[in-house]
């Protein structure tokens, strides 16, 4: 199959590409569709046969669920069942991150498929901020069911050309947008009742809308752990301790050192600012920096995956070495992929 990429501005009007991609969607095809955090795979989340198309292509496994996109918030309803309690909390959520990095877990309804939640009474629900995958929902008419675009276990695509390589051949059409603004992917969360009867949320991934973020709406409660094995436990691969991986072996190491190179072996350097103790050795073949201009963590969120993509793409390196991160803010999701990424592919 030929995968054609249409280059779209949405700066412009760009419906007449958004009724392209829902065409496609409505005769139960998939496409690629740009988000602020990472290109999804879109299906149409009602069309089972649809969305058993996305879990081939990607060759995920079937216990883990898709996030359904919607036009905007008001859409929720009609595909989840906020329970009454819960009402004031998920209203408040979603006027502070949507249309935002954010993907809320709420009780589901009927009329979403069992292939989308892989059997689980909760759907995820997400309205993200860009135009595009909005765009083609709402012409759709339909939520688009929509994984991250990269092949099971890999590293998620930030880029319509990072797509390409991934999945070129396989879908018949990437929406261009260009790089994502947020380049991690959203924060997912799961509202619940606290033990004293509150409101409160369980994070589930770690992402762009942080911690500390949440902390002033509501609060965090820890995955208790039987709920967590009944909830997520098989169902959450952006949990599984091996995931978000490059296909060369990858070790994290503290900015300050030591580092051990082996003899024989060609090591690369993803470090924070490229200004470190460890970026100062001289045992790299490469040294690519996160945030070689501001030094923020929001910039080297942006670039960590297109990052350790161009990595993996080194000859010149077998093994590559990321700088441990603070883990603050935008931090604590970039250490949660980097250890993922880091984690024994055999665990
Ligand atoms: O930023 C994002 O969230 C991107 C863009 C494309 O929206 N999507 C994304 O999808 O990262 P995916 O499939 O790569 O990761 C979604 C995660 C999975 O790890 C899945 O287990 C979890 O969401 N998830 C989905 N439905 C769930 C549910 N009902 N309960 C718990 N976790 C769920
Ligand atoms: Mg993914």
């Amino acid at each position: 199959m030929e995968t054609r990429v249409l280059e779209i501005d949405p700066l412009e009007d760009c419906r007449a590409a958004y009724k392209e991609a829902a065409a496609l969607l409505a005769e139960g095809k998939l496409v690629a569709i740009p988000t602020e955090t990472v290109y999804g795979l879109g299906a149409d989340a009602f069309n089972a046969d649809a969305v058993a198309e996305v879990f081939a292509v990607k060759e995920r496994p079937h216990f883990d669920p898709l996030i359904c996109h919607l036009p905007n918030a008001r859409a929720v309803h009609e595909i989840a069942e906020v329970p009454e309690e819960l009402r004031g909390l998920v209203d408040k959520l979603a006027a502070e991150f949507w249309p935002g990095p954010m993907t809320l877990v709420l009780p589901r309804k009927a009329c979403v498929p069992d292939i989308v939640t892989s059997g689980l009474p909760t759907v995820a629900c997400r309205v993200t901020s860009h135009e595009a995958m909005r765009g083609v929902a709402k012409a759709l008419g339909h939520p688009v069911a929509a994984p991250s675009a990269n092949r099971f276990g890999h590293i998620s695509p930030t880029s319509a050309a990072a797509v390409l390589k991934e999945l070129g051949g396989s879908i018949p059409l990437v929406l261009d947008s260009g790089a994502c603004s947020e380049g991690l992917e959203s924060t997912i969360l799961a509202p619940c009742m606290d033990d004293k009867g509150n409101p409160a949320v369980r994070i589930l991934r770690e992402g762009p809308v942080t911690r500390e973020k949440i902390r002033e709406i509501c609060r965090v409660v820890k995955p208790s752990k039987r709920k967590d094995a009944e909830e997520t436990a098989p169902n959450a691969p952006g949990q599984l301790k091996s995931h978000y991986a490059p296909a060369k072996p990858l070790l994290l190491c503290n900015p300050r050192g030591p580092f051990q190179p082996q003899e024989g072996v060609s090591y690369g350097l993803i470090s924070y600012k490229g200004e470190s103790k460890l970026a100062e050795m001289d045992c790299w073949t490469q040294v690519m920096p996160l945030s070689p201009g501001s030094g923020r963590l929001a910039e080297a969120a942006v670039r960590l995956f297109a990052v350790m993509r161009a990595m993996d793409e080194c000859e010149d390196v077998d093994v590559i070495v990321a700088e441990e991160l603070p883990t603050v803010g935008l931090g604590a999701a970039m250490m949660d992929r980097l250890t993922r990424a880091s984690a024994d592919r055999n665990s």
